[in-house]
């Protein structure tokens, strides 16, 4: 199930690095060269004037000093530890925030969890509990608004034997105990003498996979949503990454929803669409289908429910009472975030990933004006056209509309809702760009927009935009849209391959990137989640635009990833996430406990501070 395979040492990582270090300069050089060409011919032939790589504050060689200034954490150092504990630049200080099992609202009579291997939280605790797997998150600024805001965090998942401490359920109980560990938190953040901390409020809330939410867009109230048994629409599961709109809400983005699913009926077969989808008899092995129905694919009063997972989700911050709701414009797959930026004319635009070897990456953009559509009373999520990437090996890209309107589609698919609920069928007709995992997307403030492919080990052919067969440590690609992000046409190239780049023993090593943010300076934060070298854990780094100076901020603990970027708006606080500490094993680690205990570690949200309170990356 997903990439967690920390554990891995494939031995074809020991390849020469300074070859792949020639090809992959040389070719960036080259794709940079045929940017510029593009760039040029798109201003003839378009008269769209695509900014030219300017606008940066960071400028080449000294400057990169003043972007980048602090002491990185070494690879000795980090060996140092041995992964019982995470560290930070000398230059930094973390403090620990929320970990699994605690409360929620800090005035709920519940009973928090601490990790006793003895003692884990019921059902219905779990329910008023903060949920396992800490991943994608959004600060939301409230009152003095460096001080203070509600913070949405996503529990992807967590393995049976790190939530239930067995590797199956043997109840319902069990089940929703699971189930109820994952979702979303909403919770509310203060920062009082100097601490931050979790305070009460009325909006911090729980939502998990037996929460109730609605369906709206292009697909919503369409049959192939409809159950037999007329079930009410519930709940949301595997949150993987995140995005914000400029309305103030969370968006929550929906992965690996296959693996929830099984099927008691031993004859049970996957449709084409489902065998699409990644749906099997046994899923990732949680059990649900086995006590409860809904997710028994072989129960024919719950035909479709599958079909309900997949989507990107809307959540109200402040408002506790308002119900989640599903976005079906935005396509079904398996979403890893929702990058929003608003385009040319005002247009909300959403970067995405499907993240699977072979997958894709999409975009959605609204009809219209975000503002004057919300004006109308009309959500600007709901209305817009859902596009899929094409790479083309020359260093540009064409973005192809999923839409009922192209015969190739209509042939295949009865109605628009169907082309959104099968996206990734239909977005195979189109003849998109197989990539290497697309994972998390960011706009750059000179307009780049940046994504991270973590690997692809079952590549045997490298094309122009995923240029390793096999893919074992990851690149990160980036484009520029015409039009301001709402345009059909790109120039991309390759920002840096990871690893490889760099060396081995070199200290900027890093691989398998994931989480990535590029903040209004241009400064590009890479999360990690797999294999790294040099005996590393999982790590967050900081490069410059060039992808040459790159330094260790945060290393994690034993069989952690490093997820989740949030942050206060004079961005001096950050908030990021260990997930899966020790997978969940505690003679790797007690982390947040002390290392020498015997509790069983906890996924946990950090706060980041630079100690001269400056400007995080700085
Ligand atoms: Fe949830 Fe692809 O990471
Ligand atoms: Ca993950
Ligand atoms: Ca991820
Ligand atoms: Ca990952």
């Amino acid at each position: 199930m997903h990439d967690h395979d920390n554990e891995v040492s494939n031995p074809s990582k020991n390849r020469p690095f300074r070859d792949v270090l020639e090809v992959s300069l040389s070719r960036r050089k080259m794709l940079m060269g045929s940017l510029a060409t593009a760039a040029t011919a798109y201003v003839a032939t378009s008269s769209v004037a695509l900014a030219g790589n300017k606008g940066w504050k960071y400028g080449k060689g000294g400057k990169s000093k003043e972007l980048i200034g602090f002491k990185p954490v070494t690879i000795a150092e980090a060996n140092d530890v041995g992964g019982k504990v995470p560290l930070i630049s000398p230059d930094y200080q973390y403090q620990t925030l929320i970990s699994w099992g605690e409360k929620v609202n800090p005035r709920s009579p519940v009973q928090p969890y601490n990790g006793e291997p003895e003692r884990r939280p019921k059902a219905d605790e779990q329910a008023e509990l903060i949920g396992i797997g800490h991943d994608g998150m959004t600060l939301f600024p409230v009152g003095k608004r460096n001080r203070a805001g509600m913070l949405c965090i996503n529990h992807e998942f967590g393995r049976n034997s790190h939530v239930l401490g067995k590797p199956f359920p043997e109840s319902l109980e069990d089940v929703r105990v699971s189930q109820h560990a994952h979702g979303v938190s909403v919770v509310a953040l203060a920062k009082i003498r100097g601490r931050w901390r979790q305070v009460w409020s009325r909006n911090a809330r729980r939502i998990h996979v037996n929460t109730p939410v609605e369906f709206s867009g292009p697909a919503a109230g369409h049959p192939l949503l409809q159950t037999p048994a007329g079930n009410p629409t519930l709940g949301t599961v595997n949150n993987c990454s995140n995005g914000e709109t400029p309305w103030g809400t969370y968006l929550t983005c929906e992965e690996n929803f296959n693996g929830y699913f099984g099927a008691s009926d031993p004859n049970w077969a996957p449709t084409d669409e489902q065998a699409r989808y990644g749906f099997t008899n046994v899923g990732f092995g949680y059990g649900w289908h086995v006590y409860d129905e809904r997710f028994d694919l072989s129960d024919p009063n719950y035909k479709n429910e599958d079909n309900r997972f997949g989507w990107v989700v809307e959540i109200d911050p402040r408002n506790g009472r308002r119900i989640p709701v599903k976005r079906t414009a935005l396509g079904r797959f398996k979403h890893e975030g929702a990058e929003v930026v608003v385009g040319k004319g005002g247009r909300l635009v959403v970067y995405m990933g499907d993240d699977q070897s072979f997958d894709y990456i999409y975009k959605f953009v609204s009809d219209g004006n975000w503002k004057s559509m919300r004006a109308r009373g009309m959500n600007p999520l709901d209305h817009g056209k859902l596009y899929v990437a094409k790479f083309k090996d020359d260093g540009t890209g064409d973005w192809l509309e999923l839409t009922i309107d192209n015969p190739v589609l209509a042939a295949r698919f009865k109605d628009q809702a169907e082309v959104l609920v099968y996206t990734r069928l239909a977005a195979d007709l189109l003849g998109a760009t197989p990539m290497d995992r697309p994972e998390w997307a960011s706009v750059a403030p000179n307009g780049d927009v940046y994504c991270t492919l973590t690997n692809n080990r079952d590549r045997t052919e490298a094309d122009a935009a995923n240029p390793l067969a096999p893919n074992p440590d990851g690149h990160i690609i980036r484009w520029r849209d015409d039009h301001r992000h709402v345009g059909t046409r790109f120039v991309w190239d390759i920002y840096l391959i990871a690893q490889d780049t760099h060396g081995e023993g070199d200290e900027r090593n890093f691989s398998d990137p994931d989480g990535i943010w590029v903040d209004p300076d241009g400064r590009v934060f890479i999360q990690t989640d797999g294999g790294q070298k040099a005996g590393l854990q999982n790590q967050m780094v900081v490069a410059d635009p060039d992808g040459i100076d790159i330094r260790r901020l945060f290393v994690g603990v034993s069989g952690d990833e490093i997820t989740g970027i949030a942050y206060t708006p004079d961005r001096r606080t950050m908030f990021i996430n260990t997930q899966h500490p020790g997978n969940g094993d505690p003679t790797r680690t007690n982390f947040p406990a002390a290392p020498d205990g015997v509790t069983i570690p906890r996924d946990t949200t950090f706060v980041i501070t630079r100690k001269d309170g400056g400007m995080i990356g700085s």
